[in-house]
């Protein structure tokens, strides 16, 4: 299962090869490693805090007097309980102190496609996804734990759920998701890949587990899925396929108005930005047939301010 915030999701197959390679390494006397995940990141406590610190300029003014001390400590509970007995629950205060409100019509809940969130959020400039708000922030790509038999933190492993559910990092994220569900309204968005091979929503997952079954159907307008490809591809799963088309009916019968786009145009156009050279992002062929009108308007809109532009500049240089 993918950990939120937009922290790279713990790919199934790395773990797999590391379980795998884990006895002969141990034979080897080469890692001492207990758990399959990272270990508690170095200054965890300074990480917690500035990041805290920093967010505190992004939240409106009535919100903008959190106290990331308290906050902190009411994180750090977790760090001296067993590291498989940490339950979503423990995070409750942490989650209450820090919590604020998420603007409507800017929530965008996502599967495998971390770094694209990221950037087309633009730091809740577009869009707020879990890891642009306070919560999610602060944990973002970060791991923690305490040792298995004794105080102190582990820095050199921490468990995931192939080692034992409730670890702290599954947990932190698994209530960090609850309440970003919660707080979600207006128009929901969701961002899945259409090229991941195991399928574009997982059935098992944040999303679906974690995200899904809080929504307040009382608060939300409607939902847009966007199914991106990679450029070039592959095309695995378009809108109406596969996982996508469970995620479909599953919104349907909880009683949601939905909608699915295929390589919405504005995440497209972000993507583009690595491939400019590929014919996929040919500016033509980039736009879906139906916005077909838009480009052209502009065109003729750029033509109109060039061809006076291109006259002053000519009428200058002839003088
Ligand atoms: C912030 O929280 C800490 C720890 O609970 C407390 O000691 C401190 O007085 C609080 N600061 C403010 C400004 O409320
Ligand atoms: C969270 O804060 C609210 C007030 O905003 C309070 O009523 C509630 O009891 C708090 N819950 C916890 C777990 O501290
Ligand atoms: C989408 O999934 C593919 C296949 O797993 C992966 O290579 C690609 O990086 C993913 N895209 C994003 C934006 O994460
Ligand atoms: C942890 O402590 C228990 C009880 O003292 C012991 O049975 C167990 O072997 C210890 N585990 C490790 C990994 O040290």
């Amino acid at each position: 299962m993918a950990a939120r915030g937009c922290e790279p999701s713990r790919l199934p197959l790395p773990v797999l090869l590391l379980l795998l390679l884990l006895p002969l390494l141990r034979a080897a006397g080469a890692a001492g490693a207990r758990w399959s995940g990272e270990g508690t990141s170095p200054l965890l406590q300074s990480i917690f805090l500035g990041r805290c610190a920093e967010y505190s300029s992004l939240l409106g003014t009535e919100e903008r007097n959190k106290n990331c001390t308290a906050i902190w400590e009411a994180f750090k509970v977790v760090l001296d309980k067993d590291p498989c007995s940490v339950f979503p629950s423990d995070y409750d205060l942490f989650i209450n102190l820090s919590r604020h409100s998420i603007p409507r019509d800017k929530s965008l809940f996502w599967e495998n496609n971390q770094l694209l969130v990221t950037s087309y959020a633009e730091n809740t400039r577009r869009f707020t996804p879990l890891c642009d708000v306070l919560y999610g922030r602060i944990g973002d790509f970060l791991s923690w734990c305490r040792q298995t038999n004794a105080s102190g933190l582990d820095y050199q492993s921490c468990p995931t759920a192939e080692d034992c559910e409730n670890n702290p990092v599954d947990s932190y994220w698994k209530r960090a998701s609850i309440q970003y569900s919660k707080d979600s309204s207006g128009v929901i968005y969701v961002m899945l890949n259409g090229s991941e091979p195991t399928g574009a929503y997982p059935v098992k997952g944040f999303f679906a587990d974690f995200e899904i079954p809080h929504f307040q159907k009382d608060k939300i307008t409607r939902i847009e899925i966007w199914v991106m490809h990679e450029i070039g591809g592959p095309n695995v799963e378009s809108c109406g396929e596969g996982s996508v088309k469970v995620l479909e009916e599953r919104l349907e019968e909880m009683g949601f108005q939905y909608s699915c786009i295929n390589d919405y145009l504005p995440v497209k156009l972000l993507k583009c930005v690595d491939h400019s050279t590929h014919p996929d992002c040919a500016l033509k062929s980039a736009a879906a047939p139906t916005q077909q009108e838009v480009p052209s308007l502009y065109a003729e809109q750029s033509a109109s301010l060039i061809i006076p532009l291109l006259v002053a500049v000519a009428s200058v240089a002839q003088k």
